[in-house]
């Protein structure tokens, strides 16, 4: 095994920093280049870049694992290609082939070997694809070129305290609009979001809650994270809505839930007004997991679920089944673990 990079694996938080290597990958003339691993991690490109103007970029999000035996793996990677190329579609850039998304991932999690956190620590390898426009262009229109790059950092629990609830607090902004671009992991639903984070945290919350942007009545999105909620008679739940991102954690917990727990599951509909139908929430997501929801404030009121500092057995039952399959202690259903 690599050297491990020194590192407080233990206290690590979700914050940058650099790592050995990073992939990037040109598409010029109609075609990808064969991408080369660089050391190199700033970028330089024309001022004109349609990425800098007209948010013309996707990303992606997802992380490699230490397992108990030392070895490194992948959770459901082709997902996240998947993803990427629906965003690259929704704001016409070129795809990605799956096949070249793995393999850059691959070649980067191996290249910076030293930066993937023991296993025990909680703590895992982020790593971040991201496609963007650039070259010379002015008017509203599509990039001449793009960029395919993948990097990589190790982090620790994006919400502080890892497995401990949060409170959220219900924004009166929208991330996204009905039929715009709230499917696709688009830079530009991030930019709409962060004075509603901003304000979420000046008020003591962890991040803020989404609600549909048509009728403000359904809940949407948790900051970064989707949410699911519990019924009173064990139902996994988690809203339905096209301008949610589709989350590949969502989509992990609604098939674990159902064939690994043996819990109901439902994407549907969750209205604000009534909370009261969960015993237990929670946030997941690639860097939130799964994050308890202690409560959720709305109209001057905190609506606390499970509790405000314990977490709830189905929650918890959740995480050690997510977490076991992702860490490799646990049989993953097919095609899910990709060894790197
Ligand atoms: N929703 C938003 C807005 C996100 O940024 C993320 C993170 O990727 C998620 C949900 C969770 O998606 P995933 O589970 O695929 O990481
Ligand atoms: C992820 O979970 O991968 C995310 O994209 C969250 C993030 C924007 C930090």
């Amino acid at each position: 095994m690599t050297k491990l990079a020194d590192i407080d694996w233990d206290n690590l938080g979700f914050n940058y920093i650099k790592t050995d290597f990073r992939y990037i990958s040109t598409w010029k003339d109609g075609k990808w280049d064969k991408g080369q691993l660089v050391t190199d991690n700033k970028l330089l490109i024309s001022e004109a870049s349609t990425a800098l103007h007209y948010g013309q970029q996707c990303f992606e999000g997802l992380k490699a694992y230490r397992t108990a035996n030392g070895n490194i793996q992948l959770f459901r990677p082709y997902e996240n290609a998947k993803r990427l190329n629906l965003g690259a579609r929704r704001l016409l850039m070129p795809e990605i082939p799956e096949e070249k998304f793995v393999d850059a991932v691959l070649q980067v999690v191996r290249a910076n070997e030293g930066y993937v956190p023991p296993y025990g620590t909680g703590a895992t390898l982020y790593i971040r694809p991201l496609l963007i426009g650039v070259g010379d262009n002015i008017g509203v229109g599509a990039a001449p070129e793009y960029l395919f790059s993948v990097f990589c950092v190790p982090v620790g629990p994006y919400f502080k305290g890892g497995m401990t609830p949060v409170n959220f607090t219900v924004s009166d902004f929208d991330r996204a609009a009905p039929y715009g671009t709230g499917a696709a992991k688009v830079g530009g639903n991030y930019a709409a979001s962060l004075y509603s984070y901003h304000l979420a945290k000046k008020g003591g919350f962890g991040d803020c809650i989404y609600l549909d942007p048509l009728t403000h009545t359904k809940i949407e999105e948790v900051g970064s994270a989707n949410f699911f909620g519990i019924t009173w008679d064990n139902e996994f739940v988690t809203p339905k809505s096209p301008s949610i991102l589709p989350s590949i954690t969502k989509y992990s917990l609604l098939y674990l839930a159902k064939e690994y727990m043996g819990l109901k599951t439902a994407e549907r509909d969750v209205c604000i007004d009534n909370l009261q139908e969960f015993k237990e929430a929670g946030a997941c997501g690639t860097a939130a997991v799964i994050t308890p929801i202690g409560g959720i404030h709305y109209k001057d009121k905190l609506h606390v679920f499970y509790s405000e500092t314990e977490v709830g057995p189905i929650t918890t039952k959740l995480y050690n089944t997510l977490c076991g399959i992702q860490f490799g202690n646990l049989e993953a259903p097919t095609g899910w673990i990709i060894k790197v």
